[in-house]
């Protein structure tokens, strides 16, 4: 089967609307369509409609960066994955700002994947280690929790058909990426936990990616990292080229090309 790559730009809270759409038009310039790569843009929830009007859906797909795991009712401020059908086709789940910041727990993380799927929307489940957690030995551990209470309400099928993103939280937004063994390591892992819950045929089609200070100097290694199948973008994402110069290092690896 030929390889693709799965590559997501999470924008977090930063640009307007207006600055939103701006960055859209530079990336419609920068970025080339390519067969094999898949590239989603997770913009802040105010930009995310207009985006998905106005981007070019053969080359971006729309994220949004979370959503409530009720479809309605009296939860004031907050925006339901029913509301995101038509416009969002991802969505992240359980990233360890939201973890750490907005009491995303593990039981709201499974509650939430439990309500992409009843939307019709891919789940993007973000797991990963806070650094005394790997220095304390139980990076192994903290994924097996993330990992088991967030799929305990799928089936099968709905799991091989998700993403889960291995985001080491000592390595977010500061530049160092975590190493490519420790990327295939965390994914050999999680594949392990699928395993043994879901079978192997599951484990092996769930899409891993890797997502920490990935930048254009190491999205290339990050990708070509084994049982790494993409990459989630943060900080690096919001600069059209560098965001650019990210999916061509992809592009490369996928054809084997030297880097220039
Ligand atoms: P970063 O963020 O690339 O800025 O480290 C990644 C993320 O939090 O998804």
């Amino acid at each position: 089967m030929t390889r693709r790559i799965l590559i997501g730009a999470n924008w977090k809270m930063n640009l307007s609307v207006g600055e939103s759409s701006i960055l859209l038009k530079k990336l419609h310039e920068v970025v080339r369509m390519h067969k094999n790569i898949d590239i989603v843009l997770a913009p802040n929830m105010l930009a995310l409609q207009p985006l998905s009007v106005e981007a070019d859906h053969r080359r971006f797909k729309m994220m949004a960066q979370n959503a409530h795991f009720k479809d309605e009712g009296a939860c004031t401020g907050e925006v339901s994955m029913h509301m995101l059908r038509g416009v969002a086709q991802h969505v992240l789940i359980g990233h360890s700002e939201r973890r750490a910041m907005f009491g995303d727990t593990l039981d709201v993380v499974r509650d939430k994947v439990a309500a992409a799927f009843r939307n019709g929307i891919t789940p993007w489940l973000c797991v990963g280690e806070t650094r005394p957690e790997r220095l304390a030995g139980e990076t192994k551990q903290v994924i097996h929790d993330q990992i088991t209470t967030a799929l305990s309400n799928l089936t099968a099928p709905e799991i091989a058909k998700m993403v889960i993103a291995y985001e080491p939280i000592w390595a977010i937004g500061c530049g160092v990426s975590a190493l490519p063994e420790q990327a295939t390591k965390a994914a050999k892992n999680i594949r392990h936990h699928i395993a043994e819950l879901y079978g192997n045929d599951t484990a092996q089609e769930v899409r891993i990616l890797y997502g920490a200070s990935v930048n254009a100097g190491n999205a290339r290694s990050m990708v070509e990292a084994e049982g790494i199948d993409g990459i989630l973008v943060g900080g690096a994402s919001l600069n059209h080229l560098e965001f650019a110069d990210i999916i061509q290092a992809a592009y490369r690896s996928l054809h084997n090309l030297q880097a220039i």
